[in-house]
């Protein structure tokens, strides 16, 4: 079957289609015969040997309507209409028509389902508009095509510009097609904030204030990479630090109007949670562990970009309690990564510290942290911690922090029978972590979903990765959408 052009040997059969199809056609003859040489009419058939529907539009301007279309009642439900509708829009969008209108009855529930799917939106309702004898209401119904096309034309070519500065560390990201990383580039403020022993909030949105102009300067130079070709710009709507967002998300904002491109926003911890999918596509359902400095959860995907919470850290998260500890022992922050350097692949003897016990698949670490705070002390006082009393301690901590997530991870997984295991989070970049959680994943046959080390911490790129997964839902924001310091993930995907 294809569809084209009506011609002037089609008029009879298009009459006898209308006729025998619509309520409301009244085309004669010399009107179809107009209708096909004149400019400011579209008539396609559907031509399977023979005609078996059409469409006639009538062009004013900007606007065009639908008069007519009718399939023949043995090829209904057969998506000729769809066809017709999607040949026929082709046509508008290089006569730079802007809206396509149409009205339908009422009662005619077939066609306004069949308008509803193609993407008409109702506009107004004309009461008692189609007279006596079949008195109904018009549905007047309204399409915008070149909105829509635009969109349909980016999303072929997606190039997005992912935008992450809910922390502290601003980046950038140019991510193509939800799979290629054309450019990752990250401006780590950690040096800055090291001599306040942690992230110093206002510090933090200096620096993305000044980082942020030198990382775009770098995308626009780059040889390959053409900023103007930029299909959407997405950017970290939350959680992270108020300040902080709101400059990512300015920046955002001001590219996207710039460029005139939808602009998305993306739950951080989203991003996390899919940086593993840069390296293989995961499968459902799922458990996402998520370690980083601000949260330690464990989340369930029963299907793409589908979050629900089954477990979390009732006080600290995973790396701001080992960020804490690391300080008592005067390591240098983060003091995750300080840790993980300090203990590397080794085995040192283990201090006695005290089981936690808590409901559900939650966890808890502010108990440990205390008991080896004071643990510390006392070895302080007795004079400054060798090497090997520090090494003792980074380790057992480091241990008991993280085989109680994946004890938990674990449980949760065979309770729920899921197969596939996602990690993620800056402490995903933990030696002892990535190890244990391949070998029990390994000794279960459990698929193991797990990021590269450069996109454990805080980056871009996984940004891009979710904003292109809420772009293929329609999950664009306003431009007046705020940034959210406690952004909830269950909402990420609805
Ligand atoms: O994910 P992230 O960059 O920031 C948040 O989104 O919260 O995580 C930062 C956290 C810090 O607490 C840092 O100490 C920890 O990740 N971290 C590590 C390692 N590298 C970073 N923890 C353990 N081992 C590492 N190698």
């Amino acid at each position: 079957m294809i569809i084209r052009l009506a011609e002037t040997k089609d008029v009879k059969s298009i009459i006898a289609i209308g006729q025998k199809v619509l309520l409301d056609f009244s085309f004669k003859e010399e009107d179809l015969n107009k209708y096909i040489s004149d400019p400011a009419h579209l008539v396609y058939v559907a031509d399977d040997k023979k005609i078996v529907g059409f469409i006639s539009i009538r062009i004013e301007g900007e606007d065009a309507e639908i008069d007519a279309i009718a399939i023949n009642s043995d090829r209904q439900h057969q998506g000729i209409g769809t066809q017709l509708l999607l040949e026929a829009i082709k046509d508008l969008v290089d006569k730079n028509v802007i809206n396509l209108l149409l009205d339908v009855r009422r009662k005619n529930m077939q066609a306004f389902r069949f308008y509803k799917k193609n993407g008409f939106t109702t506009t107004s309702i004309r009461p008692n508009y189609y007279p006596e004898p079949n008195l109904d209401d018009a549905f007047c119904m309204k399409k915008e095509i070149i909105k829509q096309e635009k969109e349909k034309v980016r999303r072929k070519n997606e190039i997005i510009l992912a935008i992450e500065s809910s922390c502290d560390e601003s980046a950038l990201a140019i991510v193509k097609n939800g799979k290629e990383i054309i450019a990752n580039t990250v401006d780590t403020q950690i040096k800055e904030h090291q001599k306040y022993g942690g992230v110093y909030p206002e510090l933090a949105s200096r620096l993305h204030l000044q980082n942020m102009p030198k990382l775009l300067k770098y995308l626009m130079s780059l040889k390959d990479f053409d900023f103007t070709t930029i299909t959407h710009v997405a950017f970290t709507q939350g959680p992270g630090l108020p300040g902080a967002l709101q400059i990512g998300s300015v920046v955002a904002k001001t590219i996207a109007s710039y460029l005139d491109v939808p602009l998305i926003g993306v739950n951080h911890l989203a991003g996390h949670i899919y940086a593993g999918e840069f390296v293989k596509p995961y499968s459902y359902p799922a458990l996402a562990l998520v370690a980083s400095g601000g949260n330690s959860e464990i989340v369930l995907l029963k299907e793409s970009m589908s979050f629900k919470i089954i477990g979390q850290s009732l006080d600290d998260a995973i790396g701001e309690a080992l960020d804490k500890v690391a300080r008592l022992l005067d390591l240098p922050y983060p003091g995750g990564k300080a840790i993980d350097e300090l203990v590397g692949n080794n085995e040192y003897p283990l201090i006695n510290l005290p089981k936690v016990n808590v409901d559900g698949y939650n966890f808890s670490y502010s108990g440990i942290k205390s008991h080896v705070a004071r643990l510390i002390e006392k070895e302080k006082s007795k004079g400054p911690l060798t090497d090997k009393t520090k090494c003792s301690i980074a380790y057992s901590v480091e241990k008991v922090f993280i085989d109680q997530l994946l004890e938990k991870l674990f449980i949760a997984a065979k309770d729920l029978k899921i197969k596939n295991i996602i990690l993620g989070g800056g402490v995903s970049a933990n030696s002892y972590l990535r190890k244990e959680i391949t070998n029990r994943c390994k000794a279960s046959r459990y698929n193991l979903f797990i990021p590269p080390l450069e996109l454990t911490t805080d980056n871009a790129a996984m940004i891009g990765l979710v904003a292109s997964k809420k772009i293929a839902i329609n999950r664009m924001c306003k431009f007046d959408t705020p940034t959210s310091a406690n952004l909830d993930l269950e909402i990420e995907g609805e």
